[in-house]
């Protein structure tokens, strides 16, 4: 078991980094280990509607400048970025993606998958009202592509690595720069969010949170 409080001490160290010490890289292990509490994240229905796109050339991270105005220390000086992409209209209840996924990933019956796609769809039409605007279905996906960056950043915490989410950036521009390098396919995916990652260069600030009794409503 790991101690309550090492967790405590990581979640405290963990802080929104805005310059990192470019000379610093990190190493190939442990930046695995980032991705992988990524790959482990939950996800909805378990269809991870993730990619993970590492940006380690430094002239595509400079065309994302002008439209990245959250990261203009980041971008330059971390040792790692990611931009985090996910999948829209595949994710419908009926694409061919799905099948595909509950066939060759969930290694599902063609019953089990009839089933599934049964709830999926009940589940998407009204339950949480996802389709009519692909907009919708984006959003619902990048919610859970939060829970893959929130557990990276922590993993990363844990083992004493910075980082910095980023969602200051121009959606269509940043979507634009990465589908001209022929990264993100505009047909398929969108941007959700990126984050970098390294080693501070300065001192982090004083954390400041709202009272436990602020945020909580106990009812009993
Ligand atoms: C989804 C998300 C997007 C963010 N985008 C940026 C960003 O573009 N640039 C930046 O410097 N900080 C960004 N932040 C950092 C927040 O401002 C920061 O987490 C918050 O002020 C709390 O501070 P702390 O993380 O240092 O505890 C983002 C945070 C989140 C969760």
């Amino acid at each position: 078991m790991v101690d309550k409080q090492d967790i405590l001490d990581a979640f405290n160290f963990r802080h929104a980094c805005k310059e990192f010490d470019a000379g610093r890289k990190i190493g190939a292990d442990d930046f695995d280990f980032i991705l992988e509490t990524g790959r482990l994240s939950p996800s909805s229905f378990g269809f991870e509607p993730w990619r993970f796109v590492v940006i380690q050339d430094m002239a595509l991270r400079e065309r994302l400048l002008p439209v990245t105005w959250g990261a203009k220390k980041q971008f330059p000086t971390a040792s790692h970025v990611i931009a985090i992409l996910v999948r829209k209209s595949d994710m419908r209840y009926d694409s061919d993606y799905l099948q595909h996924f509950m066939h060759d990933v969930k290694h599902l019956s063609a019953e089990a998958i009839q089933a599934r796609t049964g709830v999926f769809k009940k589940f998407q039409e009204s339950d949480f009202k996802l389709l009519g605007d692909e907009r919708i279905l984006f959003e619902w996906a990048s919610r859970q592509a939060y829970i893959a960056l929130a557990n990276m950043m922590t993993g990363a915490a844990l083992i004493g690595i910075d980082s910095c989410p980023i969602e200051g950036f121009d959606m269509d521009g940043a979507e634009k720069v990465l589908s001209d390098a022929g990264i993100l396919n505009p047909a398929h995916f969108g941007l959700a969010v990126m984050v970098a990652f390294g080693y501070r260069k300065n001192p982090q600030p004083e954390k400041t949170r709202q009272a436990m009794s602020q945020v909580v409503q106990w009812v009993e």
